[in-house]
């Protein structure tokens, strides 16, 4: 009897792990997968070898082949690399879903809000609402340029100052553009900027480094292994979440109630929380609008548009400090064109060079960057490989626009003029910073004009120079979004 029992139960836990180590039919190739854990051994390794989980990932490509099959924790994962199977990936109607697992609910009270990780009719009532919005207070208007030009004025105004004594000023990059970066998507959302030193600016600014910190794209280890919330909820980074999590909505729901209290239905809305709520007073009962909605397009806003701004034009400046030929070609350029008023964004046309630095900037990051994941909303076919409804799938943009076969000669370098064509703008095949088709970045206009002018508008006044005593490390943090390791510039006036 007792072996019989023995033996039944072997043979359960032997069909039990045969379904968890076993791949779907056709499936895209990848390392193998042991059970429970599936593939995270071999992901974790290619990362500590490479240092980064898009060179790890890059490597794995290169042996399994451009469509890479995963399975981390108890999730199938697929990550595409290269132009082809990008094109493919993102251009997909199938493709278009996001991740629907509690991990990514959780920022949303255990549903699914917000704009980056919802789908179907929700995701397109909102996407509506909100890119109608944003270009009434903002986006692809004169509004915008100005709203730029306000926070760059005060960015030079507090590098003046610091100069004045000694007729230099060091500056650590990392965090240079963060407040004025804030500042231009908060004025869109709430009406409002703060000043560098503001109570509620310093709040918003360490509620969003902690939100960095502990939100990451691809998941987190109680988001694989949910039970590591219950017995080791400070180690598996659930608890940080949580509590990083409670200050935003408080700093969000306390600015919402302060527009409901001023809010006047009669005058024409003049920022996205107050549009929101005059919908808000109007929709009906089963509408995809509600305030909890509002936060959750809020949190979005802060997590797809600060950092990836700012830290691009991080890349930018570490790399203008380290190629001073590039500064002064680009000053040239401002100096012919522009002269010393204010640079504005209808002077971008005739400023091609500038516009190749902000190009080269964006491929410098976005070539080191994963796209947002997506989710199959049903089963589909991709290069020519199976992928079953709900496989998540995201890209490894550096197989775009660093990789082998991205078409860009010597990735690694910074080469502006890759970017022209006969003295004019041109942009290359496998160019894709902002992702493409239905899911592309819907922030791109307001990124370009920020890095164009900031750019721009600090050439006009400063040199930045390397210090000497302290040369930039040529690594990459890798975080939610890559970031160069910590540096600082010398800045003089011209
Ligand atoms: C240098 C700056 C930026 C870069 C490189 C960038 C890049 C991207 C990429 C690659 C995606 C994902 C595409 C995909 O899923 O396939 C994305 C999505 C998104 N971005 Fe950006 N972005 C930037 C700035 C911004 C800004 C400033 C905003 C808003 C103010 C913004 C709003 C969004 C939103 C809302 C989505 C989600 C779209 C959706 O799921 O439908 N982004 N971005």
């Amino acid at each position: 009897m007792l072996w019989l029992i023995i033996s039944m139960i072997s043979s359960i836990l032997l069909v039990l792990i045969y379904c968890d180590i076993r791949k779907p039919k056709n499936f895209p190739p990848g390392p193998f997968w042991f059970p429970l854990i599936g593939s995270t051994i071999q992901v974790w390794r290619a990362r500590s070898r490479s240092k980064s989980l898009y060179e790890g990932t890059a490597e794995m490509s290169k042996q399994f082949g451009p469509v890479l099959g995963l399975k981390v924790g108890r999730n199938p994962i697929v990550i595409v690399y290269g132009p082809e199977a990008y094109k493919e990936f993102s251009t997909s109607i199938v493709l278009i879903g996001r991740p629907d697992d509690f991990y990514y609910k959780l920022r949303t009270w255990g549903r699914r809000l917000g704009i980056i990780l919802t789908d179907e009719e929700f995701w397109q009532e909102q996407k509506r609402f909100l890119l109608k919005h944003l270009r009434q207070f903002g986006f692809g208007t004169k509004n915008m340029s100005h709203l730029v030009e306000t926070e760059i004025s005060c960015l030079i105004d507090s590098i003046d100052k610091a100069i004045m004594s000694e007729g230099y000023t060091i500056y650590d990059m990392e965090r240079f553009f963060s407040v004025s970066i804030l500042n231009t998507l908060w004025k869109m959302m709430s009406g409002k900027r703060y000043s560098n030193d503001d109570k509620n600016m310093k709040e918003l600014q360490q509620i969003l480094s902690d939100l960095f910190k502990t939100v990451h794209m691809v998941g987190a280890p109680f988001s694989y292994y949910p039970i590591l919330k219950y017995i080791a909820p400070g180690i598996s980074g659930y608890k940080c979440f949580i509590n990083t999590h409670i200050n935003i909505w408080k700093f969000l729901r306390n600015e919402i109630d302060y527009h409901k209290k001023h809010l006047d239905t009669a005058q024409e809305p003049t920022n996205l929380i107050d549009a929101y709520l005059h919908v808000l007073k109007v929709a009906d009962d089963g509408s995809s609008y509600s305030e909890d909605q509002l936060v959750a397009i809020c949190m979005d806003m802060f997590m797809a548009g600060s950092e990836t701004t700012n830290n691009t034009l991080s890349f930018c400046f570490l790399y203008l400090i380290l190629n001073p030929d590039i500064q002064e070609k680009a000053q040239e350029e401002i100096d012919r064109v522009v002269g010393s008023r204010m640079i504005n964004l209808d002077d971008r046309s005739r400023m091609p060079y500038a516009e190749s630095i902000v190009l080269e900037a964006l491929r410098m990051f976005s070539g080191r960057a994963f796209a947002v994941p997506h989710r199959a909303l049903k089963a589909t076919k991709l290069a020519g490989y199976s992928i079953p409804k709900d496989t998540i799938i995201t890209a490894n943009l550096h197989g775009c626009m660093m990789g082998p076969d991205s078409g860009f000669e010597e990735p690694e370098k910074f080469i502006p003029e890759r970017f022209l064509s006969n003295g004019e703008v041109h942009i290359p095949d496998n160019f894709y910073p902002f992702g493409l088709g239905k899911r592309k970045c819907m922030g791109e206009s307001l990124a370009k004009a920020n890095i164009f002018l900031f750019t721009t508008s600090l050439l006009q006044k400063y040199n930045f120079h390397l210090l000497q005593e302290s040369p930039p490390d040529m690594e990459i943090v890798d975080g939610v979004t890559p970031a160069p390791v910590h540096y600082k510039a010398k800045i003089t006036r011209r």
